[in-house]
């Protein structure tokens, strides 16, 4: 499949983003909106994705990669090599990191030269995803730190609300910009008690975005292959493709006729 580079005609691009995904309970839908999310960036301009879940990161899985070099290579060869130009291709010209192959090789790694690989490429200025892990981790606030939009993924339970709830906190004793954050209610139709208002009123903001339960998304992690990629039609698809074109600031002009993704 060729690769898409920017958009041509006028369309234009006002901003771009690194988003940091996060959510302190595990298995909230991260790395399912990580990827989604990246590829439908992508869609409108070569985009990275980094799997900074280090130790289980499974972005790999998501996306169908064989990567040739993972994140602790790169940590590696830092000094030797453009970390730019040992990322893996993805058929819609994403391109992506992945998590060490492994745990023993994850924990050699410190935050520090971790960032240092990021911050390397976040010089690309390229819209950057940053997937990350459970947990309020090292590698988790450094990805906020860097971002200029944070996807905070809750369900509609309420040990997810609460972990929201924890994570909101923590960024308020660490000064970070809580305006950053945008709510992103996974599973949003899944009655289990609490509703997306109800969700909203406990985190204490609106839902920018909300995700219902779907198989596509299940079976799209299970085949590597993103709704955004292979149905990009689909509602879902399309709420992503609103939330990416919002985070890049899209603007489509009056002609669609020159509305079009350059293929090369
Ligand atoms: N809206 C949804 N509808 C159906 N299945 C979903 C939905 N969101 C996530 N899933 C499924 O739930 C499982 C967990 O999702 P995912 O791996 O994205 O969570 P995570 O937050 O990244 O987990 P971890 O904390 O382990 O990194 C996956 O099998 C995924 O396909
Ligand atoms: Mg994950």
């Amino acid at each position: 499949m060729p690769r898409r580079r920017n958009p041509v005609g006028d369309t234009t691009i006002g901003t771009i983003p690194v988003v940091a995904v996060v959510s302190p309970k595990g298995g909230n839908g991260k790395t399912t909106v990580s990827s989604n999310l990246a590829v439908a960036l992508s869609r409108r301009v070569d985009s990275i994705i980094v799997d900074l879940d280090v130790h289980f990161g499974d972005v790999e899985y998501a996306l169908r990669m064989q990567p040739t070099h993972r994140l602790d290579d790169l940590v590696d060869q830092r000094t030797h090599r453009d970390p730019g130009t040992m990322l893996s291709a993805h058929p819609t010209g994403l391109d992506v990191l992945c998590a060490p192959q492994d745990p023993v090789a994850a924990d050699r790694l410190g935050t520090e030269e971790v960032f240092a690989v990021v911050d390397q490429l976040l010089l690309l200025g390229r819209p950057v995803v940053l997937d990350t892990a459970g947990g309020i981790s090292d590698f988790s606030l450094g990805a906020l730190d860097r971002a200029t939009r944070v996807v905070l993924v809750c369900g509609t339970d309420v040990p997810s609300v609460q972990a929201a709830k924890k994570l909101l906190a923590t960024m308020r004793q660490l000064s970070m910009n809580l305006d950053l954050v945008d709510l992103l209610v996974n599973r949003s139709d899944s009655n289990v008690g609490l509703s997306v208002a109800d969700v909203e009123q406990a985190v204490g903001r609106p839902a920018v975005i909300t995700i219902p339960e779907h198989s596509s998304l299940a079976a799209g992690m299970n085949s590597g292959s993103p709704v955004t990629e292979s149905s990009p039609r689909s509602p879902i698809a399309a709420a992503f493709q609103a939330y990416a074109d919002q985070l890049l600031d899209l603007t489509v002009g009056a002609n669609p006729a020159t509305n079009r993704e350059v293929v090369r």
